[in-house]
């Protein structure tokens, strides 16, 4: 038996939900190849350019899988062929687009043994190879579609689809690396309370403009005054992008994960592509080379 499996982007932390907020990408998307095996174990081939490890111990999908197996009848044996559109380190989830990839697959061959949230807990394994910390909110995305709230990892997993209304999303990649690690050790590990007020007042006003359709409501609550003030001096371009952003019309965003892809979000497409426009023109400005990307959640 074989499989195809596409494995979509997505973009973690929905601005003020660190962590704990997620959603997934109409495009790009990984296109990944299993079959069970008689030889026991993970087989990885890359299909790419990447030249990522195909040891499975130190690749995310192998990680991925490499849980489920020890959750999955003795002896069973999976190969996965990889064709990565998403870039590594592009900050649209592509090592949750590997690691959620493989196991969604993979539990298709085993008759569908496996629960959601049981992949989700597989996959949060390739996680921490790519970035050193066990963060769903890429994962759960990749697995469940659309947006998810991540209420809580422990003691059990908590994750909560939301509705939407029809929202466009724009995002440019500049063509610098950020390493998730790296842009987590940055953070301060203590919030004022005051910041953690004006926080999840904006978590609950986006989770309530999302379920209630109320745009103005999603835009207001598009705000991150922990993480952002910290992580965007690392992204070139960051404060005129936004604005410019706002300018052409986006409802609002900010940094996709931990960068270096920065998202808008934006009622109609027309005004997503000129907020595509608008970054374009930013980046050209500063000389950077950057990819854009027009989709929808
Ligand atoms: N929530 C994670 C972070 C996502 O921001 O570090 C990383 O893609």
């Amino acid at each position: 038996a074989s499989i195809t499996v596409l494995a979509p982007a997505t973009v973690a932390n929905m601005v003020c939900g660190f962590d704990v907020l997620g959603f997934a990408l109409a495009t790009p998307a990984d296109t990944m190849h299993l079959r069970l095996t008689t030889e026991p174990g993970v087989t990885i081939l890359n299909e790419d350019d990447y030249h990522l490890p195909t040891e499975p111990s130190r690749n995310v999908a192998g990680a991925a899988l490499l849980a489920l197996l020890r959750a999955a009848p003795a002896g069973t044996g999976i190969e996965v062929r990889i064709n990565k559109a998403i870039k590594p380190g592009s900050g649209i989830g592509s090592s949750a687009a590997s690691a959620a990839g493989a196991v969604v697959g993979a539990n298709a061959l085993l008759g569908n043994m496996f629960s959601r949230e049981d992949l989700v807990r597989f996959a949060m394994f390739g996680e921490e190879v790519a970035s050193g910390v066990q963060h769903a909110d890429n994962i759960a995305p990749a697995i469940y579609g659309g947006i998810t709230l991540i209420r809580a990892t422990q003691p059990t997993l908590d994750i909560v689809t939301l509705p939407a209304p029809a929202l466009h999303v724009t995002v440019v990649h500049p063509q610098i690396e950020i390493k998730t690690s790296d842009a987590r050790q940055i953070l301060k590990k203590d919030v004022l309370l005051q910041d953690a007020i004006r926080q999840w007042g904006n978590v609950g006003g986006l989770v309530a403009g999302l379920c209630k359709g109320d745009y103005d409501l999603i835009g207001r609550s598009l705000e991150d005054v922990i993480v952002e003030p910290v992580r965007s001096i690392l992204i070139p371009g960051f404060v005129a992008v936004k604005e410019q952003s706002r300018l052409a019309g986006a409802l609002g965003g900010g940094i996709s994960g931990s960068g270096p892809s920065i998202f808008m979000l934006s009622r109609t497409e027309a005004t997503a592509q000129a907020v595509a426009a608008a970054m374009r023109h930013v980046y050209t400005g500063l000389g950077l080379d950057f990819h854009t990307y027009v989709t929808t959640i």
